[in-house]
């Protein structure tokens, strides 16, 4: 049998862990090995084991000390916004209107859209994460240079084109025709293609129309088989001026309940400040809080609820937000998710966090069969960490007995200076950035 063998410490998770000693929620190989043969993962277990079923001639990548990890995912982001990273500026609104709405303008061309879809998608291999969720911009152009990038990398992501038809620059606005007919046909062009799925994607409710929310209901009636991503409940002025927008809908929530819109494969951007009725309804209908503690932080937007989310069985993923996220790494941005818990008086383990950007956040794209996981017959993305990638880790690590301490150091102190390589269905990534 051919193939390559990835040798390392390998670390897999098999559950959502309960507590921070839940060692039945992994498996873990000290010296470990995954077998990858056409993409995919032929084998998984102790190196002489897999060794043996690979035959001698099967070359060898030996990432010894490091952990071989499933590939990071990345739930919410926004690709038109690289460079709209670390503006400054008071809250969401304010942001959106001098910052951001001004930056997707330049995605009308084909050429930048291009440049920058390149250089995005190779700074989230840098820091080790293989999959996102992302909105491309107004443009169906952008979308084009989103997925044809991913293509090229054979990644998995997800991406579509922002809806919006009203508080927005003219030159970023569609109309509710327009924006259902660029849609259907980049559905057409995209959906389903290799390893790319598409999200139909109203922005949030303030930049679109009831026409165009019905524009969007129909897309979703007429493709189930789509995500779809929007923001919801982030910012407590976004929400007032939500409510005057929607004034017959009984909160924000039941805005996107109306249209049809809630689901299994919805994905709504940060859920900050619901109430009980607004988070009963995600919970009945399967849809995904999405967390994103770097970019809260930065806008000030609020303290995710993790707890009382999942106290109401609500699904969670977790992601960076860029550009209202500050960092690509997917380390920090659990870094801060732990800051934030912290302050709601909410513990988040170390385990729980690896689990949350490997299988929880797959599980929450509903692509467990495929990704966040090392078991055989899924998808070889994976992402192989260093824990003493600096000398102050080093320090630190000196002083680390556990698998858990480790864990927690790297995500505390690590980033992509921590990410020694990373493969996209088998092939290494990182050498050639
Ligand atoms: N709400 C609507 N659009 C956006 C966006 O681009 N970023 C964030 N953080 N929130 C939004
Ligand atoms: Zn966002």
């Amino acid at each position: 049998m051919t193939g390559l063998l990835i040798r390392g410490r390998v670390l897999t998770f098999v559950d959502e862990p309960r507590d921070i000693a839940d060692t039945s929620s992994y498996r873990y190989f000290e010296d470990g090995a995954l077998l990858v043969v056409d993409g995919r993962i032929a084998a998984l277990g102790d190196y002489a084991d897999v060794a043996r079923t690979a035959g001698v001639d099967t070359p060898v990548a030996d990432h010894r000390p490091h952990l071989v990890l499933a590939g990071l995912i990345d739930a919410h982001i926004h690709f038109p916004q690289m460079q709209a990273v670390a503006s400054y500026a008071a809250q969401l609104l304010e942001w959106l209107n001098t910052y951001t709405f001004v930056e997707e303008q330049k995605f009308a061309d084909e050429q930048h859209a291009q440049f920058v879809a390149e250089r995005f998608l190779d700074e989230l291999l840098r820091h080790g994460t293989t999959t996102v969720a992302a909105y491309c911009s107004v443009h169906p152009q952008s979308v084009d240079a989103f997925f044809r990038a991913a293509q090229h990398r054979n990644m998995c992501v997800i991406g579509g084109k922002v809806m919006m038809d009203r508080n927005a620059p003219p030159a970023l606005c569609d109309t509710p025709q327009l924006s259902y007919d660029d849609t259907t046909a980049l559905i057409a062009r995209w959906q389903g293609t290799g390893r790319l799925h598409y999200a139909i994607t109203p922005r949030f409710a303030i930049t679109s129309t009831p026409e165009q929310m019905e524009m969007s209901a129909a897309l979703v009636r007429e493709h189930p088989d789509c995500y779809v991503q929007t923001h919801l409940s982030e910012n407590r002025e976004e929400i007032a001026l939500t409510r005057s927008l929607y004034p017959d809908a009984p909160d924000y929530t039941g805005i996107y309940e109306h249209y049809g819109l809630l689901g299994r494969k919805t994905l709504l951007g940060h859920c900050i400040h619901l109430s009980e009725r607004e988070m009963q309804i995600m919970a009945e209908t399967g849809s995904v809080a999405v967390f994103c503690p770097t970019s809260n932080l930065f806008l000030g937007s609020g303290l995710f609820d993790r707890e009382k989310l999942r106290d109401h069985g609500v699904r969670i993923a977790v992601a960076t937000d860029i550009g209202g996220g500050t960092s690509f790494s997917m380390l920090k941005t659990m870094d801060e998710a732990y800051k934030i818990l912290q302050l709601r008086g909410q513990r988040l383990s170390p385990l729980h966090s690896f689990y949350m950007m490997t299988l929880g956040n797959a599980r929450a794209l509903s692509l467990e069969d495929r990704i966040g996981t090392l078991e055989r017959g899924t998808d070889a993305d994976i992402t192989i960490l260093d824990s003493r990638a600096t000398p102050a880790m080093r320090m630190r690590m000196d002083a680390a007995r556990t698998l858990q301490e480790e864990l927690f150091v790297l995500q505390t102190m690590g980033d992509d200076r921590a990410v020694a390589e990373v493969y996209v269905a088998g092939s290494p990534m990182k050498t050639e950035l």
